[in-house]
């Protein structure tokens, strides 16, 4: 499975935006994350030409809790993307990085009165409200700060996408949103008129689930989100103005792995739209959507090193397993302990070779960090350079420093060239939050 603009060179290594990895992992030593800036920008541009031609009243934002940093948020704003906060930390690398506040939309099912107050400061263009203690507390520091602020309601459609269980959203019992059946979405959104003009109430929003392989649960959300603002304006004759659909969309973590293409997807995404549209007579919403992990998942390729390769007998057949040990783990990944994610992976110094090798990838944290297991490899010794796949969404961005690791660094690599955009922790940084106790 080769990906975006990776391929095998001459030197039988694996290449990604025209650089050689292993001397990337010379240049910025390993673990590192690899982006492929030309296939972010080609999801993009792809992403959004294929709503534009089928459906032109829609606004498309990246989430940033799938990979932001600096320079990340500096391309959302060349692309003409919005940008998807959901908290502090990501409002303000937005805004450090320059981004246009008015195209962020803020996140969170527990805003904090100061994250509120910050956004407000900012000019932050939409805020998704999720809960009525935050509705409260937004209308009251926007009419203090006479702010009119633009909002939309965070509703959960009820349906149950078929996902891993810790990465649903959607569905009935979940700590997101306003629930529809039970009567407080359509209360929110009476509460959000009589705040007039402190809310200046714009629409709802939903999020189902992540890493969703085809677009059954969209269909199914959209139709029932459209049924909802039938009623609203039946209730309160308030014409929702904005749907937001949120994210969603699956990558390639195997190669057996099929999501739809984003004409395939946008065909059945908008073909939902119209029709629900039509069969309950609502004037067509401007379509918002916040794609992540489909933007940046398969752009992110991680290089680590290889160092200890161990075997071990096992009771079943062939009778040994060779646990090839890297230098990181779940600190830089922890998808395969959260949520039993699966990878594929290469020696991106040997990439040309047969992979006749059944390996299993181990991590190097105190615990049975096991990023890969029984994985097909080539020929792999001490000082390789392993390269595992479709890094590029909520990796770099849920690293941790457990067993006090440094965090890694992040290139973007594009035609020929790389360049830093997020730079090693130093063992300096692991120490710098620490006041030493004074010795008496
Ligand atoms: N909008 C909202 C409100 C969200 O909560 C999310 C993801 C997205 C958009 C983007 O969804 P995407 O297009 O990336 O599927 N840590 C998990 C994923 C959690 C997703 C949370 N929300 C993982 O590593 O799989």
């Amino acid at each position: 499975m080769l990906l975006g603009t990776q391929r095998i060179n001459s030197r039988g290594h694996l290449e990604i935006g025209g650089c050689d990895t292993r001397e990337l992992a010379e240049k910025y030593g390993t673990p590192l994350y690899v982006m492929d800036e030309g296939l972010i920008r080609s999801n993009f541009r792809a992403y959004k030409a294929a709503f534009a031609a089928r459906y032109p009243e829609n606004e498309i934002s990246f989430a940033g809790k799938a990979f932001l940093n600096l320079a990340m948020a500096s391309l959302c704003q060349q692309e003409d993307f919005g940008l998807d906060v959901a908290s502090a930390g990501e409002l303000y690398t937005a805004i450090k990085a320059g981004f246009p506040p008015e195209k962020l939309l803020f996140h969170g099912n527990n805003k904090s009165h100061e994250e509120l107050s910050l956004a407000l400061s900012y000019g932050v263009g939409r805020i998704v409200v999720d809960n009525f203690y935050e509705l409260r507390a937004l209308a009251a520091l926007a009419e203090e700060k006479l702010i009119r602020q633009k909002v939309l309601i965070r509703v959960a459609p009820g349906v149950d996408p078929h996902t891993h269980r810790l990465i649903r959203t959607g569905q009935e019992d979940t700590k997101f949103g306003f629930n529809i059946k039970s009567g407080d979405a359509l209360a929110a959104i009476k509460e959000a008129l009589e705040a007039a003009p402190a809310i200046n109430l714009r629409g709802l929003h939903c999020h189902i689930g992540s890493q969703l392989l085809d677009a059954g649960t969209h269909v199914e959300a959209i139709d029932v989100m459209v049924g909802f603002i039938r009623s609203i304006q039946g209730d309160t004759g308030f014409i929702t103005k904005e749907l937001d659909i949120g994210g969603g969309l699956g990558i390639r973590y195997l190669h057996t792995q099929n999501p739809p293409s984003f004409e395939a997807f946008a065909e059945q995404v908008v073909g939902a739209l119209n029709a629900s549209l039509s069969k309950h007579g609502v004037p067509p919403p401007v379509l918002f959507q916040e794609p992540g992990r489909s933007m940046v998942g398969e752009a992110g390729t991680t290089l680590y090193t290889v160092g200890a390769i161990k075997t071990v007998p096992i009771p079943e057949a062939p009778g040994k397993r060779i646990y090839v040990a890297i230098d990181g783990g779940m600190s830089d990944n922890p998808r395969p302990q959260l949520y039993e994610s699966v990878y594929e992976c290469l020696v991106a110094n040997k990439a040309g070779e047969p992979t006749d090798n059944v390996v299993t990838i181990a991590g190097k944290h105190c615990e049975t960090d096991i990023l890969i297991w029984n994985t097909k490899l080539g020929n792999v010794e001490p000082g390789d350079i392993l390269a595992v796949l479709s890094t590029g969404a909520y990796n770099y961005a849920m690293a941790s420093n457990y067993n006090r690791f440094v965090k890694p660094a992040c290139v973007f690599v594009k035609d020929g060239k790389s360049r830093l955009v997020s730079r090693r922790e130093t063992l300096d940084d692991v120490v710098r939050l620490d006041i030493p106790s004074e010795l008496s």
